[in-house]
């Protein structure tokens, strides 16, 4: 498995591989890699004749009062992970060798990235977009691979890529949960014994949404109370619930199959998301 550490040594192989007509596919990540991310490495190696795994906790789409410094970090396990995946090549760079002390050019999504996580992490997707798009023109993959749990950030780079026009095709892999239920994330580590069991509400939320999709359409604002009681009780709190339109992420009066359930939600200190298409 090859490693990189700057932006050049990643190029110069992409461009290698281009002239070869190898075909490249990119799964970003920010490291701590589990089921789910081996999952994207799984969906981009049934697509692509060489897999790029990224590993960089991208400071500019962290707040300032976020987990950017302590957010987990095991560069030695994620490496395993990637060549058992059977990665063909992993980036590792750090924040200097990706942003010019100067940097002043951004990319930024004007419509679907106005709520959700969008309204109450401000800058967040300014900062998703600008790093794909670096990836994107690093990497130069034919396909790139991107996991559902972050549903709004997959269809903001769905819009990105088809609004800039970058050659490739965006591929959004489901969510890998636990047993339980639970959405498998990196920031899970964070929580307690107590909170794990309540994290659980976020799931139990979804699937409660989509029991009452399934006998009928309904009227979001009473689902919605019905999806917050059952947080509150999970002793989780509520950022958002909100159910959308699948592709324009606006809200829906009236919740119909294909109609998507977001929930970001706060379990102690670590803020959780999650999202079901009912
Ligand atoms: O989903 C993530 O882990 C990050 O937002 C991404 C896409 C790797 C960009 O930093």
């Amino acid at each position: 498995m090859l490693i990189f550490r700057t932006p050049g040594e990643l190029q110069q192989w992409a461009l290698a591989q281009r002239a070869r007509n190898v075909k490249v596919g990119l799964v970003p990540t920010m490291g701590y890699l589990h089921e789910g991310h081996l999952s994207l490495i799984a969906e981009a190696r049934k697509r692509a004749d060489a897999v790029v795994v990224s590993i960089f906790v991208n400071p500019v789409q962290f707040g300032p009062n976020e987990d950017f410094e302590k957010y987990p970090r095991d560069e030695a396990r994620d490496l395993a992970r990637c060549e058992e995946a059977g990665a063909t090549a992993v980036f590792l760079p750090t924040p200097a060798v990706m942003y010019a002390p100067d940097a002043s050019v951004f990319v930024v999504e004007e419509r679907l990235g106005q709520g959700l996580c969008g309204a109450r992490r401000p800058g967040h997707f300014r900062g998703v977009c600008t790093v794909v798009a670096k990836l994107f023109n690093l990497a130069l993959p034919d396909v790139a691979v991107f996991g559902q749990k972050d549903y709004q950030q997959a269809a903001i780079i769905k819009r990105m890529v088809r609004d800039l026009n970058f050659p490739i095709e965006i591929v959004v892999a489901p969510i890998v949960r636990e047993t339980d239920g639970l959405a498998k994330s990196s920031r899970n580590v964070y929580l307690s014994a107590e909170e794990r069991q309540n994290a659980l509400g976020l799931s139990r939320a979804l699937a409660l949404a989509a029991e009452e999709v399934a006998k009928g359409p309904c009227e979001s604002q009473a689902l919605r109370q019905k999806m917050v009681r059952l947080l509150e009780q999970s002793a989780l709190r509520v950022d958002y619930v909100e159910l959308v339109d699948a592709e324009q992420l606006t809200p829906v009066a009236e919740a119909v199959p294909g109609t998507v359930a977001l929930i970001a939600a706060f379990c102690g200190k670590t803020r959780l998301i999650d999202n079901r298409i009912l």
